[in-house]
């Protein structure tokens, strides 16, 4: 498996606290069959991409010494914000070297009325932005076919496994089960943030995904489109479904 949203950066954001941590939760991954770990620190804690790069490379020596033979793949959890406009390609944070996607967040309670113009924006630099989480994000709880909006305007996915296995409470994972039947998810990954709580639970979820959507998708969303997306070259395999609410028994009974 490869888990594409983590914070296990040390010292760097609210994720892992220390050298210790970081090696802790890389030998849980690796031990829990997650063999690369893309290193998302929130980008406003560290905003430069040359300087998460060189981290990532000490972070790697620091797991070769440890022998925890997970791979590190350098990124960025991006912050929508009209700052976004002025950057210029070579200064967003994508994954690795491929540079062709990056991880974007948006805040949780509102969508901000710019964010189509940014994600467009990006997308004119020939990079395809990510939108993290959105099944935690208010307005997408009310209505989940905001995501769709996103992917037709040629964004990608990605959920928390801690969604699915219901770490954010019934109405998130409500939200994440109807992404996920409807097709408008392409990355399942951890967004960990520690050894505990909100660890790197990825395997966890697999479990969870299958039971949903079958093995074989389950394994789509964990490894072989995380892979695809790090060597540059995704492509949607379908078209993700519109969302339509049941009726209640008492409405459709007089319709
Ligand atoms: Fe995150």
């Amino acid at each position: 498996m490869i888990d594409l949203h983590t914070h296990i950066l040390p010292g760097v954001d609210d994720g892992a606290a220390d050298l210790d941590m970081a090696l802790a939760m890389g030998r849980s991954a690796w031990e829990a069959g997650i063999t690369a770990i893309a290193v998302t620190p929130h980008f406003y804690e560290i905003p430069s991409w040359s300087r998460v790069k060189q981290k990532v490379k000490e972070l790697q020596t620091e797991f070769a010494r440890a022998q925890i033979g997970v791979e590190l793949v350098p990124g960025a959890e991006l912050l929508m914000d009209l700052d976004l406009l002025e950057m210029k390609k070579e200064e967003i944070p994508t994954y690795g070297d491929a540079g062709r996607y990056c991880l974007v967040e948006l805040p949780a309670l509102q969508i901000p009325l710019y964010a189509e113009q940014v994600l467009f924006a990006v997308q004119t630099k020939n990079i395809t932005p990510i939108i993290a989480h959105p099944e935690r994000y208010a307005a997408v709880v009310s209505d989940p076919n905001l995501v769709l909006t996103w992917i037709e305007q040629g964004c990608l996915v990605q959920m928390n496994s801690g969604s699915i296995l219901g770490r954010f409470g019934p109405a998130i994972q409500h939200t994440a089960k109807i992404l996920l039947r409807q097709g408008m998810v392409q990355v399942v990954a951890s967004d960990g943030h520690g050894s505990d709580r909100r660890r790197l639970n990825l395997g966890e979820a697999f479990d969870a995904l299958a039971a949903l959507l079958g093995p074989i998708k389950a394994r789509d969303l964990v490894e072989t489109n995380p892979r695809r997306i790090l060597d540059g070259d995704f492509e949607l395999k379908e078209e993700p479904l519109e969302y339509r609410r049941k009726r209640r028994f008492f409405f459709s009974r007089f319709a």
